[in-house]
């Protein structure tokens, strides 16, 4: 199954993208975090991107549509994937039909995880990482000790895009480039809209029962 997982910073995109990846067997491919990781390992690609995620502007289209067709290509994406903040423009969205057509794939479903930008703010703030790739909140989903990874026992830190002003720039990106793909798959009748404001768990199952659904027809 090929689904997206669209919706504003901080709605939760990340967090349902892992919990449904483990439910389908499927990749969790993220371009945030494929970006963040050639970062860590200052590539080229990650050098480039820096620039814009720092202020919380998206990096230009020609340079995620490549990484994204590498990525879909591999052979762990034959059945499916969870694509979590690609595509965010129409000029990306038409991309990413390019490359399904040309490797015969299909896009199942496209969830819009709907919350509201108070919310946003206050879980993007309180969002702790850890290098292991785990995410948490310090009031919503705080690992066992503060500070400190479950997994892997690391300390968590906050991420350099979370500070408030690229987190404000980030919502005005999203309402103005981002935003206008929820008519566009709404055309194409692949587009299922989910309460983001519930709680974790409750935000998985009514996804999980969409998806449950479609797979079922
Ligand atoms: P990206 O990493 O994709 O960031 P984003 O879209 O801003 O989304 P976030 O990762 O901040 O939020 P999320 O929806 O994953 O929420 P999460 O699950 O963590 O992109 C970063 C940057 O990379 C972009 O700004 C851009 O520069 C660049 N980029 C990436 N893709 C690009 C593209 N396609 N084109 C161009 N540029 C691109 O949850 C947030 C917090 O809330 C966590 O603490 C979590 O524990 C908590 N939480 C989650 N769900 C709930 C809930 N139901 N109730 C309470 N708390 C919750
Ligand atoms: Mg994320």
């Amino acid at each position: 199954m090929m689904i997206v997982l669209f919706g504003p910073p901080g709605s939760g995109k990340g967090t349902q993208a892992k919990k449904l990846a483990e439910k389908y067997t499927i990749p969790h491919v993220s371009t945030g975090d494929i970006l963040r990781e050639n970062l860590k390992h200052q590539t080229a690609l990650g050098l480039e991107a820096k620039k814009y995620m720092d202020r919380g502007e998206l990096v230009p289209d020609e340079v995620l549509d490549g990484v994204i067709k590498d990525r879909l290509a591999q052979p762990d994406c034959d059945s499916g994937c969870i694509l979590d903040g690609y595509p965010r423009t129409i000029p990306q969205a038409e991309a990413l039909d390019a490359i399904m057509n040309e490797l015969g794939k299909t896009l199942d479903v496209v969830v819009n995880i709907e919350v509201p930008d108070a919310e946003v703010l206050k879980r993007i703030s309180g969002r702790r990482m850890c290098a292991c790739g785990a995410s948490y909140h310090i009031h919503f989903n705080p690992p066992n000790q503060e500070g400190i990874c479950d997994l892997c026992n690391r300390p968590l830190y906050q991420r350099e895009d979370d500070k408030e002003t690229a987190v404000m720039n980030r919502i005005a990106v999203y309402k103005k480039q981002s935003q206008p793909l929820i008519e566009y798959y709404r055309r194409k009748g692949v587009l299922v809209t989910v309460d983001g404001t519930a709680e974790i768990q409750e935000v998985f199952e009514e996804i999980a029962a969409a998806l449950d659904s479609l797979q079922a027809t």
